[in-house]
């Protein structure tokens, strides 16, 4: 774990970056910039030490924000899915908060897999095609991603600042996730979407695992940037994630295909674990924590 360090993190009531800072506030000095819309969240994070600073992100006015400190997580992400609005607050403003703490010590950029071309079960590696992954769900969420991932090799370059870009697959845990949604629908008895091109097959990563390999992700940060995916070690179908939801909760399970959702997008782990190393959490037991957590709400 990271100790005694000052840790700036963007967007740290979200869902992947709420345990995370949380865990890092313990042995950390550590301040979080959002617009603090949530503010049971922002609470928790007080409560744990955590400095926040409200900054909307789309203004790129970055002022009232620290430029000394040793560490950046890009967290944040917009999704208004307004062209002007997204591409400035998840591209922009990452170079404009790059230029600010050009002299930290290493940059965690989060993007995400929905970056690649959909290959179906063709596991991708950081090297293959870029595309519209997420289109079906939000127009301009996997382009402004790529945009930022660009400005964040960019910002390596220009400021000699050591970048890592983690492409993220399926995180989840008990703050939530895509399967803690497929959890609420079946639940209440809805049909969860699936892509027809089965089986829809991911990579999840549980919580846990993130908050391990986050110091070893700041450890490989480079000048060029250094581009890895973030996923979990092993791949599973949705339907078998949904499949043992309903197991523990005796639900029923049932889908409907449409093309209205995002398909499988699998990762090749071999860079990731050369790197990072191999994630811990198998995904049974992540899911069973995840539905006891869920319940407990
Ligand atoms: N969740 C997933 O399934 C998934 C999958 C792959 C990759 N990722 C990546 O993982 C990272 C974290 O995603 P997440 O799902 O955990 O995010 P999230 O839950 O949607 O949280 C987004 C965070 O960004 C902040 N934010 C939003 N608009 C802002 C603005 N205009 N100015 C300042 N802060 C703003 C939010 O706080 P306020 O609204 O209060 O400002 C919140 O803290 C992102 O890079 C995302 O692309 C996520």
């Amino acid at each position: 774990m990271l100790t005694d360090a000052r840790i700036l993190v963007t967007g740290p009531t979200g869902q992947v970056a709420l345990p995370l800072t949380l865990a890092l506030a313990a042995d950390n000095d550590v301040i979080g910039i959002a617009r603090f819309r949530d503010v049971a969240a922002r609470s928790r994070l007080e409560s744990a030490g955590v400095r926040c600073i409200e900054t909307n992100l789309a203004a790129g006015e970055f002022g009232g924000v620290p430029d000394d400190v040793d560490y950046v997580l890009n967290l944040a992400v917009v999704k208004s899915n307004r062209w002007d609005i997204d591409l400035a607050a998840n591209a922009e403003a990452t170079g404009l908060l790059m230029a600010r703490c050009r002299n930290a010590k290493a940059w965690l950029q989060c993007s995400s897999t929905g970056v690649y071309q959909p290959a179906g079960l063709d596991p991708r590696a950081e090297t293959d095609s870029l595309g519209d992954n997420h289109r079906p769900i939000m127009e301009t969420y996997s382009i402004s991603k790529i945009a930022a991932e660009t400005v964040a090799r960019l910002g390596a370059r220009q400021w000699n600042l050591p970048v890592t870009i983690a492409r993220l697959n399926v995180p989840y845990g008990d703050n939530g996730g895509w399967p803690a949604f497929h959890l609420a629908m079946i639940e209440a008895g809805e049909a969860v979407p699936v892509h027809p091109d089965r089986p829809n097959r991911f990579n999840p990563i549980h919580e846990s695992d993130i908050i391990r390999m986050v110091p070893r992700l700041l450890d490989v940060a480079s000048v060029p940037a250094t581009t890895v995916n973030w996923g979990g070690s092993q791949s599973v179908d949705l339907e078998e994630w949904c499949a043992l939801v309903g197991e523990l909760t005796g639900n029923e399970v049932t889908f409907v295909e449409t093309e209205q959702t995002i398909g499988s997008v699998v990762i090749d782990t071999t860079k990731m674990h050369e790197l990072v190393g191999a994630t811990e959490i198998d995904w049974r037991d992540g899911m069973r924590r995840m539905v006891e957590a869920q319940r407990q709400r």
